[in-house]
């Protein structure tokens, strides 16, 4: 498969890391096109348990290339925290990790101004991972940001980060005596992280294009989710970059392209993290229910995620704007012995029945999820390996969503590790 694009279809942790993992075993370049360190992609392999935060999830396997794209935002410290531990762990980043010159760079000052933001919200927070994104894309578009090839030139780096730091203490003068924004303490530090990260520093635009001229396979994985996207997501509870599809080619240098195959991610049920509407939230014990069994607790921030049943409004929005082709369902396992499992395929609103998702955040917060039921089953899928052999309601449960969705499901995943997948026919 020359092209094909791995993208969550909820609000994140969907179970990226697991499905691009497996894809990437037939792909020659992995690449990671958005976000930063608030991504937490969980891989489990023969060598234990991996949370990638900026490595694309094809870096555990040893021959692959690996892209660091031009949109996205890296944190040096936490990259060179992630290589060190992939090499304690026997992987080896060397000549085959491409980090793009034109990735900005998150710096102290804007990790501690994404959470001072967050403390000006007050009761109206995002919940943010406190990685320093928004602050660091809002930079990006406000052109003072600082970029990888910066750390070529030490004057130019200095000079810029002087600027900026300049800047952002005389527009919040309480920033003054804070460590984070003062010129020593982010030049002292970059210097520790810089000399790591040079030798991978390269134009990735060009890598790619030669790439998919040459043919090679390239699998572009996302991060966060759909709901999540900037533009198209429940914003402002959003994160700060363009999560769908239609962003690889602006955040990797390349002209627009039809992927091959653009497998959209879907959870069994639906998680969130962080602030915003969420219809069908569970603050019941069926949330805890399945907050306990699918372990949903954050792999960046460890907080307990919000968990909800599937919800096909917000789906059928999320597939049609990622243009998905093909639905790789995770964790149908957590459903195991559920008696009850309910799918929202409308929304109440004022009285009336909705079925497209609202584009207004004020609707979204006042809809009531409507519900079909359908029935569970009890045995366990997680050892299974072809559809054929799974519970009679876990096919009639995988053919209601196929069907509504119009979109067939190619991969379901049975539990976090490599072989628990079925690949269904189409
Ligand atoms: P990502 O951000 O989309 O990569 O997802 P996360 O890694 O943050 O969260 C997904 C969690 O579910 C991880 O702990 C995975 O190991 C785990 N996981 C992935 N697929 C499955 C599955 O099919 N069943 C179960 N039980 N766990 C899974
Ligand atoms: P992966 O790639 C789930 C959420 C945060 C918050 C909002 C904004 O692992 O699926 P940010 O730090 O980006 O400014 O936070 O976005 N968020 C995620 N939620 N999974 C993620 O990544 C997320 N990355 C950001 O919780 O609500
Ligand atoms: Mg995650």
């Amino acid at each position: 498969m020359p092209v094909r694009v791995i993208v969550g279809c909820q609000w994140g942790d969907e179970g990226k890391g697991k499905v691009v993992d497996y894809f990437s075993e037939d792909a020659d370049v992995v690449v990671r096109f958005q976000g930063g360190a608030n991504a937490g992609h969980t891989v489990i392999t023969e060598s234990g348990d991996f949370v990638l935060h900026l490595l694309p999830s094809g870096i555990l396997r040893a021959e692959k290339k690996c892209v660091i794209a031009d949109g996205i935002v890296i944190d040096p410290e936490q990259l060179i925290k992630e290589i060190i531990f992939l090499r304690d762990m026997g992987v080896s980043v060397k000549g085959r990790l491409f980090i793009s010159g034109k990735a900005h760079l998150v710096f102290p000052y804007h990790k501690y101004y994404d959470k001072y933001l967050e403390k000006l919200r007050k009761g109206k927070a995002i919940g943010t991972t406190g990685r320093g994104i928004g602050p660091a894309y809002t930079d990006r578009v406000a052109r003072c940001g600082i970029r990888a090839y910066d750390l070529f030139d030490e004057e130019l780096l200095k000079a810029k980060l002087d600027d900026n730091l300049k800047l952002k203490r005389s527009l919040s003068p309480d920033l003054n005596q804070v460590e984070e924004f003062g010129l020593k303490y982010n030049f002292d530090w970059i210097n520790r992280f810089k000399e790591g990260m040079m030798d991978f520093i390269k134009d990735t635009s060009k890598i790619l294009q030669n790439a998919l001229v040459s043919g090679d396979s390239v699998l572009f994985e996302g991060a966060q989710g759909m709901m999540l996207d900037v533009d198209y997501g429940t914003y402002p509870y959003t994160t700060s970059s363009n999560t769908v599809s239609g962003g690889i080619p602006v955040n990797c240098g390349l002209a627009p392209f039809i992927p091959d195959e653009t497998i959209g991610i879907v959870k069994a049920y639906t998680t969130r993290v962080g602030e915003g509407p969420f219809p069908t939230e569970l603050n019941d014990e069926m949330g805890d229910i399945l907050r306990k069994r699918g372990r949903e607790f954050g792999a960046t921030t460890g907080r307990p995620r919000r968990c909800g049943w599937l919800d096909f409004v917000a789906l059928k929005y999320a597939l049609k704007i990622n243009g998905v082709n093909s639905i790789a369902m995770t964790k149908i396992d957590v459903l195991d012995g559920i008696e009850r499992i309910l799918i929202c395929d409308g929304y109440r609103y004022k009285g009336k029945l909705i079925r497209e998702f609202p584009n207004n955040i004020n609707i979204i917060e006042e809809c009531k999820p409507h519900y079909i039921e359908v029935s569970g089953w009890e045995s366990e899928t997680s050892s299974l390996l072809e559809f054929e052999d799974l519970p009679q309601n876990a096919k009639e449960y995988i053919d209601i969503i196929e069907n509504t969705l119009e979109v067939p499901v190619s991969h379901i995943s049975t539990g976090p590790f490599r072989h628990q997948m079925i690949k269904k026919c189409k």
